[in-house]
């Protein structure tokens, strides 16, 4: 897949002085944020932990992956709230599918709350398909909330 990115952004490493951007944009998208000690281990064992700044350097959004040449697993893809709806969701997927078939990933997936229409609508757009559902999968404020499984195929 070759991505069409915009190239006023550019993504780079998450480093331990992004913490405080990524924490205050995981706050304010998720009722049910990750910790810092989360986005700490995930940089320690290497996941593939990337952030996207503008060219003035703004921090505009953060994605965590495995990347594996079996499977890769979008853990978590979160775009600053003054930056969105601005399409930068979109090219930081196509940067992840790329990153996926880069490592050799023959499927990438990723779970989405059912009430999450907006990122649905995305990933149903990128070809993602649902492949299944793992129930009470999140927290949610009326017990818990079912998370649906979606793969995109990346080589035949
Ligand atoms: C979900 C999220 C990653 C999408 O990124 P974004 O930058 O806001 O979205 P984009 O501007 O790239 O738009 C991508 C698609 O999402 C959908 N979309 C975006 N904003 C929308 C809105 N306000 N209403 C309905 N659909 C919308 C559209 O299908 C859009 O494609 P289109 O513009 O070609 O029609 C982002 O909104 C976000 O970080 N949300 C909070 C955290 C989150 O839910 N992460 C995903 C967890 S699974």
């Amino acid at each position: 897949m070759v991505a069409v990115l915009d190239t006023a952004v550019h993504f780079r490493d998450m480093l331990l002085a992004d913490i405080d951007d990524v924490m205050a944009a995981e706050v304010s998208n998720y009722d049910f944020p990750w910790s810092k000690q989360i986005f700490l281990d995930c940089i320690k064992v290497g996941y593939l932990c990337r952030v996207m700044e503008n060219a003035q350097g703004e921090f505009i959004a953060y994605a965590i992956m495995t990347a594996a040449a079996e499977e890769s697993h979008i853990l978590n893809i979160s775009i600053a709230p003054a930056f969105q709806g601005r399409g930068y969701g979109r090219d930081f997927m196509h940067f992840l599918l790329d990153e996926a078939e880069r490592h050799g990933s023959k499927d990438i997936i990723l779970e989405v709350r059912p009430s999450n229409e907006i990122a649905l609508k995305l990933y149903y757009s990128l070809g993602f398909m649902q492949i299944g559902l793992r129930q009470n999968y999140y927290q949610s404020y009326d017990g818990r909330e079912d998370a649906i499984v979606m793969l995109l195929k990346l080589q035949a």
